[in-house]
């Protein structure tokens, strides 16, 4: 998992909690506590899975909601570090059914390392996109924090039912635009 994905989480955890609660982490789960974090490095998905775990067991919030959380706010830092993706695109479900075809094959070329998931898109009508999402990693919950996020970045009212497959590495959301 490319070091960005990690370099954007210690942020959140610091601005959201503080820089005592991310030192913390990083002890607890062995994870980052020699070295830190550099945005271009790779480093194994599962170093995530337990610095989440770590902020699970210091904070109390529920595993879930926390990778949730960070899909949002990692959203919101792409529409800031990745600006010219947004480009001639006026609504999150335009954005998300071109995460397949575009985004990430864009991300692919600019990070040739980089570990993307799959998603299966079928834009039923205007205001409704299915996204099958499958991965070999469990990311399903960040997601869905990335689809809520891209829904408050076109300050639309979206409604995403969920359908975990497989876990978390296969995740079914039916997303719906609200008037
Ligand atoms: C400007 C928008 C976006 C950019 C620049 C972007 C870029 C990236 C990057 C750099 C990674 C890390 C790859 C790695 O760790 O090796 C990633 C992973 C991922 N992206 Fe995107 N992404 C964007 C939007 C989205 C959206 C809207 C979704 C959800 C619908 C999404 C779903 C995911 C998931 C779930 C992963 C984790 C890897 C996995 O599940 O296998 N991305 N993306």
């Amino acid at each position: 998992m490319l070091g960005v994905v990690f370099t954007e989480f210690m942020e959140m955890v610091e601005d959201k909690f503080s820089f005592d609660v991310a030192d913390e982490i990083m002890e607890l789960s062995g994870v980052g506590s020699e070295t830190g974090f550099t945005a271009v490095q790779d480093y194994d998905h599962n170093d995530m899975v337990k610095l989440v775990a770590a902020l699970h067991k210091v904070t109390g919030i529920d595993i879930d909601t926390l990778i949730v959380v960070f899909g949002e706010h990692l959203f919101g830092r792409f529409t800031v570090t990745h600006s010219h993706f947004f480009e001639n695109t006026e609504s999150s479900l335009d954005f998300l059914e071109k995460i397949e075809e575009y985004i990430h094959v864009e991300v692919k070329k600019l990070y040739p390392n980089a570990e993307l998931p799959t998603f299966l898109c079928d834009r039923v009508d205007e205001d409704k996109l299915i996204m099958n999402y499958s991965s070999k990693r469990p990311f399903g919950d960040l997601a869905h924090g990335l689809i809520q996020g891209c829904g408050a970045h076109f300050k639309e009212n979206l409604t995403i039912e969920r359908t975990d497959e497989n876990g978390p590495m296969k995740v079914q959301f039916v997303i719906s635009r609200n008037a």
